[in-house]
C-alpha cells in the first residue's frame, strides 16, 4: 500500500533529519507546520478545526484512537466493536490497551453487518470501529449509520482511513459513487489517514485526527525534561521525526487537491482496466466490484493459494489473503504493468489448468 514516494517529498525530507517533533520548544517552526498539516487533512477530512498528529503509520494512528477513547471513557468500558475485516492493528491496541477486540460479522458485500453490530453494541462498549478502505478488499463500511449508532449509545467511533483517506476525497470531487466516511458525519470523533500510503510521502507518515482537543487531552502527559522546555505529548512516541510532518506539509501544497485529483483518476482507470481484464480470464472472478484502487481475485481451479505463489515466483509482489489474492493499483503502476501482469496471470492459470489436466 505504500509507493515510491515523491521526488520533492525525498529532497525536503532528506535536508530536515535533525528535527525532532517530541521537543517542540526546540523545534516551534515544525510544530507549527505539523498544525497546519493536521489542519489541511482536517480539510480534506470536512472538518478544518481537527487537532492531531502525523505519526508513524496507521498502526501508531488506530492504538492512539483506541487509547483516546478508553480513557476517555474513564476505563468504565473495555470493548471495542469493529469489523471481521478491521487491521491487525487493532489486536494490537486491544492487547495494548487490556481491550476486548467485538467483531462483527461482514454482510453480503463484505461491509460491516448493522443488525450484527447493534447487536454487539453493550454497556461495555467505549469505541466503535468502522474502516474507510479494508486493507484486504478497499470496501467502506456504513459510516453513516455507525454515525447515528454510536450517537445513540454514547461511544466514539474511530474511522480507520489510513488507506481510504487520500483517494475517497478526491473520488468524491470526481463524481464517483463515494459514501460519507468522514467528519461530515457527526458521530466521526477520529479519524487515521496514512499520507505514507497513497498521499505520496516518504515513510513514515501516517496521520491520527481528533474532532476536538478534549478528545486528544485523554492521552496527554507532561514531560518536564526536554531542551526545549515542558512540554505535553499526545503521542505514543516521545522522539518523531519531524522532517514527516514537514513533508507531508510541502507535499499537499505541491500536489494541491488537483494533483492527488489527477493521481486518483489514473488509479482508478488502470484498477477498472485490471478488473475488466481478470473477469476475461476463464476460471477468474473478482471477489466484488473495486471501490477503491485495489481488487480482490478468486481462482477455484488452480487454488488461489497455488495461484498466488506461481504469480510471486514469476516477481509479482501479490498479496494473499484467507480467500483471495489482493492487487493494489498503487500510483507507481501504467497500463503496460497492467497488461504484462494480466497476459502472465492468464499464461499462469492455463499452465496450471493444464498440469492438471483441465
Ligand atoms: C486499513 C489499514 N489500517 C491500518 C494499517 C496499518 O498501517 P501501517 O502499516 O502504516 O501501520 C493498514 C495497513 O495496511 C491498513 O490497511
Amino acid at each position: 500500500m505504500c509507493t515510491s514516494p515523491h521526488p520533492f517529498a525525498r529532497q525536503i525530507y532528506a535536508r530536515l533529519l535533525e528535527k525532532n517533533l517530541g521537543d517542540p520548544g526546540l523545534f516551534p517552526a515544525s510544530a507549527e507546520i505539523e498544525r497546519e498539516a493536521v489542519q489541511m487533512l482536517g480539510l480534506l477530512l470536512s472538518h478544518p478545526g481537527a487537532v492531531g498528529h502525523i505519526v508513524s503509520g496507521g498502526t501508531e494512528a488506530n492504538i492512539l484512537a483506541m487509547w483516546m477513547a478508553r480513557n476517555l471513557h474513564n476505563n468504565r468500558c473495555n470493548e471495542v466493536v469493529a469489523p471481521q475485516s478491521v487491521h491487525l492493528s487493532f489486536e494490537k491496541a486491544a492487547d495494548l490497551l487490556n481491550l476486548k477486540l467485538v467483531k462483527v460479522k461482514l454482510d453480503d458485500n463484505f461491509r460491516m453487518d448493522l443488525e450484527d453490530a447493534q447487536r454487539r453494541i453493550s454497556d461495555k462498549t467505549c469505541a466503535l470501529v468502522g474502516v474507510a478502505g479494508t486493507t484486504g478488499l478497499g470496501v467502506v463500511d456504513p459510516i453513516a449509520e455507525l454515525s447515528e449508532l454510536s450517537l445513540s449509545h454514547n461511544v466514539t467511533l474511530h474511522v480507520d482511513a489510513a488507506f481510504g483517506g487520500f483517494v475517497l476525497p478526491f473520488l468524491r470531487e470526481l463524481d464517483f459513487d463515494v459514501p460519507d466516511f468522514d467528519f461530515r458525519q457527526p458521530g466521526v470523533s477520529s479519524v487515521t489517514i496514512d499520507a505514507h500510503k497513497m498521499g505520496l510521502a516518504p515513510i513514515p507518515a501516517g496521520g491520527i485526527l481528533f474532532r476536538d482537543a478534549g478528545m486528544m487531552k485523554a492521552v496527554s502527559k507532561r514531560v518536564s525534561y526536554l531542551a526545549g522546555g515542558e512540554t505535553e505529548q499526545t503521542t505514543l512516541v516521545g522522539t518523531r521525526p519531524g522532517a514527516s510532518s514537514l513533508a507531508v506539509w510541502a507535499l499537499l501544497k505541491h500536489m494541491g487537491r488537483e494533483g492527488y485529483r489527477k493521481t486518483a483518476k489514473r488509479c482508478m482507470q488502470m484498477t477498472l482496466k485490471l478488473a475488466s481484464g481478470i473477469e476475461q480470464i476463464n476460471g477468474l472472478r473478482l471477489v466484488t466490484r473495486p471501490t477503491l484502487n485495489i481488487v480482490g481475485i478468486k481462482s477455484e481451479e488452480p487454488s488461489t493459494e497455488l495461484l498466488a505463489q506461481t504469480l510471486r515466483r514469476r516477481g509479482w509482489a501479490v498479496a494473499l489473503f484467507p480467500s483471495h489474492i489482493r492487487i493494489v493499483v498503487m500510483p507507481h503502476v501504467t497500463a503496460s504493468h497492467i497488461d504484462v501482469f494480466l497476459e502472465d496471470l492468464n499464461d499462469a492459470v492455463k499452465k496450471l489448468k493444464s498440469r492438471k489436466g483441465i
